[in-house]
Formats: C-alpha cells, structure tokens, sequence
C-alpha cells in the first residue's frame, strides 16, 4: 500500500485551492511500446508533473473495460485493466506521486457499467437477474417500440432490445447499461469499490454523470425539440432527478470515513440552485463548473461565468472549481480561434484561471497550449461518430497523445509511431523538451503562475472584486487584467508580476492578461 502523505490529516480541505492536473491515461506516455499510454509511463513522467507544480492528478478511468467508450464502460471496476497496467502499477504510481506531495484521484463510473460487467451478462443470459438494471417491456401490439423515446447522449435511441423482446436503458452507448439504483446491491457494490481504492491509497474520484443515477419512477417521455448530442436540456427526465441526493448522500458517508479524500462530480444541471444541491456539507465536496468551457473569448461573457460559478459555489459553501477543458470538449486553443490568436487567448485565459479562488483543473496539454486536432475519418474512435451516423465527429480530436521530444511523431510519448490516434507531424515545437527551457513558452507560463499562484500572499481569499469588465482584485492583493478587444489598452496600476504575452509599449495588448500586486 502506498505510504501516507506526510500531514494528510493535518491538512483538511487541502483540495480547496489545489490545481489538478487531468491526465487522459491513454494519451499522456507510453511506457511498453503498444502505442497507449499507461499507468507507468504516468509514474515515469511524474517530473514534468512535479516541475509544472501541480498538486493532484484525476485519472480518467483506468478499471477493467472492453473500451468500448475508453473506459467509461467498466466489466470489473476494482481492477486495472491489462492495457494500463496492474494493481502493482498503480501502486507504484501511487507511492512515487505521493512521494512528491502529489495526489492521486480517479474516475468513478456509477451511472452504469459496461455490457461485459458479469451483472449484465448474467441479465442477458436469464431474465430473472435483471433488477440492476433498466429493463422494460417495449410499447406497441408486439413490444417493437422502445419503452419511452429517450435518446442516448451518444445519439440514436437510449434503448436497445435483446433477443428475447425487451429492453434495456443505456443513456450512453448499448455498451454502457444504465444501473437501477433502486436496488440495495448498486450501493453495497460502489461501497466496495470506494474502500477498495481509498484503502490502496487513491485520494479521492471524480464521479461520472454525478447529474444521472436516478431515474423517474415512470421513465416520462422526454422533449426532443432542440436537443443536442453530448447535452441535456433543463427539465429532462434522464438526469437530475432529486432521488440522486440519496446516492450522493450515500457515497459521502463513505468518504467521511476517509477524511483527506475528496469527491468532484461531473454535473451538467441548469441553474444554481440545482448545481449547488450537490455540494450539500452531506453530498459532494467539489462540482465541476462547466460555465467557462462554454464561454468564448468575450469580457462581457468570461465575467458572467465567473461570477456564475462564484455565486453557484457560494450557495453551497463549497470552493469553485475552474476548467477551460476535458477529454469530452475541444481544446481550448480552438475554441478560441486556432492559430496564433487562439493561442494568445488559451493563455490569456490560463492566467484568468490561475487567478481565481478555489480549485483549479488542467486538462493534460493544456500547458503546452496544443490545438485540437482534425483527425482522418478512419481513426476516429469515439463511440459518438457511428452513434452520430457520422453526423458528428466526436471527441478525439482533444485526446491525441501528448508530444514530449523530439522532432517527428511519436514524440517520445511511444516507441512505436503506430500511436491509438496519430499525432500531427508539425508539433515539433509543442512538446515539453522544446517549451521547458524557453521563457516565452506556454509550459513555462503555466509553471510561473502555477508557481506564483501556489507561493505568494496576494493569491488569498475566496472573493473576487471586479474592478471594471476584465480585470479583477483578489482580497490579498492580486490583480488580473485580460484584453478581450481590438486595442491596447492601460494596465492597472501595481507591480506586474507575470503576462501571458509581450506588453506593448507598456500597455496590455488583445488577447493578452497580466497580473499584477499593488505597490
Ligand atoms: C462523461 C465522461 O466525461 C465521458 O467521457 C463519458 O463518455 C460519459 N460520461 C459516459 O460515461
């Protein structure tokens, strides 16, 4: 097991102000050549993590998966699967992170398991063994229609019928059924997952679809006008139903046995009241904010957000959590107009992150500033493509492997070229050996206000005081002004302390943020 982090207990809370790193296990290194990342090219790669300064990792899901969504889809969820590792590799990971005072959460999946998990194996092969899971009789003279017209998020039907007339809910893929957690076994068996990891050292889990679990009793039709794949619409019955509290309420009395570990949910709900009945003192102790993601590079739009996710988090009590990506959005280089002025703008908005209280996400390959990449229809894997009828090209583009050396793919991330996705020929100049000796370079922006952010006084507080439409005053004393025009514009008055670009002629040119501390 692995040993304790020196003052776990004499640090509560210590998630509060932490930034994560979020590594995409499949595309962060690879240590044994098959061309997928894995559990010890992570532990092999720790220093970059170390010198970046981060102080927690989130793994995405690295259980037992027939990968059918990249491991979303779990058949054992208290193993690692074969592709990433063993449990003596994850150990190793564990003792060699915290060694260096970083720490380890993973990716829980209690929405539903893969159609490999032995339950739902077991459902299909005898009808009486189905009660942990959603099956119905279909409608119609002869049960062709699906129970209700729910969709999967993935696109197509949320339904999928087996050989013997019914069937079976999956809001994701037909190979992730959706969990009755109505039945006592669904919560006796997270309990034995959530020990399991917390007693091997693991430090906390970010909860998958922590929005979804329950299900209306009466499973009503849902309003498909407008709706969007990757989305939920407020008011819609697949997700958010109050029952949910319970589960949360459930998994916390699990982790208050574990007082240093921590619980950030994946919640896609409409409004603050509803984000913020997941951070009850009894439920979740963090919830992504996803507010910012969905903000361009506007001042008007980036202060609305912020103070969006400020007022959601306060409601609650609860720290604010910022993230501007994930392995499920476009990389934010392109969502802010690709090249150069994408960009200037990514670390503009890495700085107005890095500025604010709470707690801080940084989706791997995010600090070398890579773009998202326009991949070849023949590589595609994401189950949302063929789901799509082709319609949409899903998220691969945000999970090509990370670029470490080198002048030619892989880039050190494998020893074969033959990498899961390939990874453009023109990122010579984006990966970590090319960055970590150029002061000008991305990584080394993110380790500077990482450093700076984590090091000095003036970060303290939990408020933010606007001091005009993009510039804001931390309590202790820091200030961060962004430029979201067409032109130059003053600085305020202070001590710059970093920029995320050349100023001109003293002034903060567009696409450009600087902080700075009173004199
Ligand atoms: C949200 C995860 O972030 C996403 O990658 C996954 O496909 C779905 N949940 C289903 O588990």
């Amino acid at each position: 097991m692995a040993p304790p982090i020196p003052g776990r207990s004499a640090r509560p809370q210590w998630w509060s102000r932490a930034v994560f790193y979020q590594v995409y296990p499949r595309s962060f290194a690879d240590s044994n050549g098959d061309g997928v990342g894995d559990l010890d090219g992570i532990t092999e790669r720790l220093d970059h993590l170390s010198d970046l300064g981060v102080q927690a990792l989130w793994l995405n899901p690295v259980m037992v998966s027939p990968m059918a969504d990249h491991g979303y889809d779990v058949s054992d969820p208290r193993d690692i699967d074969p592709l990433f590792g063993d449990l003596a590799a994850l150990d190793r990971l564990l003792a060699a992170a915290h060694a260096r005072g970083i720490r380890v959460t993973m990716d829980l999946v209690p929405n539903h398991v893969s159609s490999a998990h032995p339950w739902f194996v077991a459902a299909l092969a005898d009808p009486t063994h189905r009660d942990r899971f959603i099956f119905r009789d279909g409608g119609g003279p002869d049960g062709s229609e699906p129970p209700n017209n729910w969709v999967s998020i993935f696109g197509g039907p949320a339904w999928t019928r087996v050989p013997d007339g019914q069937w079976y809910l999956h809001l994701f893929d037909a190979a992730q059924p959706d969990l009755n957690w109505e039945h006592p076994e669904v919560f006796d068996d997270i309990e034995k997952t959530l020990r399991f990891w917390l007693d091997r050292g693991v430090d906390g889990f970010r909860i998958d679809v922590a929005h979804g679990m329950a299900k209306p009793a009466t499973l009503p039709d849902m309003d498909l006008t407008e709706n969007e794949l990757l989305r939920n619409k407020a008011d819609d019955p697949r997700f958010d139903n109050d029952a949910v509290h319970d589960i949360h309420r459930f998994i916390r009395t699990v982790l208050d046995d574990y007082p240093d570990a921590v619980t950030v949910g994946e919640i896609w709900v409409h409004g603050n009241e509803q984000f913020a009945k997941y951070l009850r003192p009894d439920e979740l102790h963090l919830g992504f904010n996803f507010h910012l993601v969905q903000t361009d590079y506007d001042a008007a739009g980036i202060r609305a957000a912020i103070d969006n996710s400020l007022d959601a988090a306060a409601l609650a009590g609860a720290a604010p959590t910022w993230t501007l990506s994930n392995h499920d959005v476009p990389r934010e280089v392109s969502r802010y107009g690709n090249g150069a002025a994408g960009l200037r703008r990514a670390r503009a908005m890495a700085l107005v992150k890095l500025a604010l209280p709470g707690t801080v996400f940084i989706y791997n390959g995010a600090e070398l500033g890579l773009p998202n990449v326009e991949l070849p229809d023949d590589v595609l894997q994401d189950p949302v493509w063929e789901r799509s009828g082709r319609a949409e090209r899903g998220r691969d583009g945000c999970r090509v492997p990370l670029p470490w050396s080198g002048s030619a793919p892989p880039f050190g991330f494998s020893s074969t070229p033959d990498t899961w996705l390939p990874i453009p020929a023109d990122w010579k100049a984006l990966t970590v050996e090319a960055q970590r000796d150029d002061p000008d370079s991305t990584l080394t922006l993110y380790r500077r206000a990482i450093a700076l952010r984590t090091g000095r006084a003036e970060f303290a507080g939990d408020t933010v005081e606007w001091l005009g439409d993009s510039t804001f005053r931390r309590p202790g004393g820091l200030v961060c002004a962004f430029n979201a025009g067409a032109v130059p514009v003053t600085l305020p008055a202070g001590e710059v302390l970093l920029t995320s670009g050349p100023l001109k002629d003293g002034l903060l040119p567009p696409d450009t943020a600087a902080w700075l501390v009173s004199a």
